[in-house]
């Protein structure tokens, strides 16, 4: 485990991290902030009376300052405000952008070593203001997108064949939004290409529908969005860093180049290991899939440019 782990915002997306980093003892300590009094304690004690129940040696504690969240090893961030029925992503730009501002002008004083992972929408956008703000490297300054996007297709491909998701590899890029890329030609269950085993038609309904899969969920809940993927996804890579294993999970990274694009947070493979972001792997993709991913990287460029810091 290393020795602290920083979730900004107490709310669904981000107690729930935390719980789960608990539960998975990742970090000595974990910190929940909040700006709303009361509530990241609350909610920080609460989980830690669950620690002799499920036997984690994880202390967790909540706090609104940030003088508890020094010399953090990594930071998620999900503070912000979440969509609401019909709001797009992209509605929520400038208010999110404000806060993750504040945030990430809090963790460079406080954490100026930490690896970030930005959970807040629009992320790719809330990304670079996070790499802006801190002028942390790229290595350290990473996405969570891809790996709640690919879980919701595999989950769905899983359900279309009843296999178990243990055997679906897959893998979706791009921004995270209605334009993300699943990659069919790299989807396989147990190697063998899903395309022999699902018809288009099917395939091409499993896709739309993970496109849309964040507002599926917006419409049941009404009052907020998802949480218990998103958090686990956030985990995943928590874990694929502390533990150093070199996972290949699909994350938003900063490109210099990768897939022709430069100066842009996009969702693409990256190997992930304990100094974060440890390579970005190019993969061959086909024309259809190479122009869909440039047409993501064009509606994360356009928040971008409407972002005033
Ligand atoms: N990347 C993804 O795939 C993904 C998935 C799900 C949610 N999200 C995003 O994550 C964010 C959080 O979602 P949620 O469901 O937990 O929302 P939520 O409303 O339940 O929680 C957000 C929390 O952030 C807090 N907050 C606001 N300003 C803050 C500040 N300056 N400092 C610290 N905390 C602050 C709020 O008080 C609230 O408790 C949203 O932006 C949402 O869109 C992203």
């Amino acid at each position: 485990m290393v020795n602290k782990i920083t979730v900004v915002g107490a709310g669904n997306v981000g107690a729930t991290t935390a719980q789960r980093l608990a539960e998975k003892e990742l970090a000595r300590q974990v910190v929940m902030v909040d700006v709303v009094e009361g509530v990241p304690q609350g909610k920080g004690l609460d989980q830690w009376e669950s620690a002799p129940i499920e036997g984690f040696d994880s202390r967790v504690i909540g706090t609104n300052g940030y003088a508890e969240t020094a010399g953090s090893d990594i930071v998620v961030i999900t503070a912000g405000i979440a969509r609401k029925p019909g709001m797009s992503r992209d509605d929520l730009l400038n208010t999110n952008a404000g806060i993750v501002k504040s945030v990430a002008t809090e963790i460079k004083k406080t954490s100026p070593n930490a690896i970030l992972i930005m959970v807040s929408n629009p992320l790719d956008v809330m990304a670079w203001v996070a790499m802006k703000v801190t002028g942390f490297p790229r290595e350290r300054v990473l996405g969570m997108a891809g790996v709640l996007d690919t879980a919701r297709y595999r989950s769905f491909l899983a359900e279309a064949m009843d296999v178990s998701v243990r055997d679906i590899q897959a893998m979706v890029l791009g921004g995270h939004g209605d334009t993300m890329v699943p990659l069919i030609s790299y989807t396989t269950v147990s190697g063998i290409p899903v395309t022999q085993l699902l018809e288009k038609a099917k395939l091409d309904a499993i896709v739309d529908r993970t496109r849309n899969g964040g507002a599926e969920i917006v419409k049941f809940l009404k009052t907020g969005s998802a949480y218990y993927a998103p958090s686990a996804a956030a985990v995943q890579m928590c874990e694929a860093i502390v533990l150093d294993q070199k996972r290949v999970l699909p994350c938003a990274a900063w490109l210099q180049g990768e897939y022709g694009e430069r100066d842009i947070f996009l969702g693409v493979p990256c190997k992930l290991g304990r100094k974060g972001l440890e390579r970005i792997i190019e993969v061959q993709l086909t024309a259809d899939e190479k122009t869909a991913l440039a047409k993501s990287a064009e509606a994360v460029r356009e928040p971008m440019r409407a972002v005033t810091l």
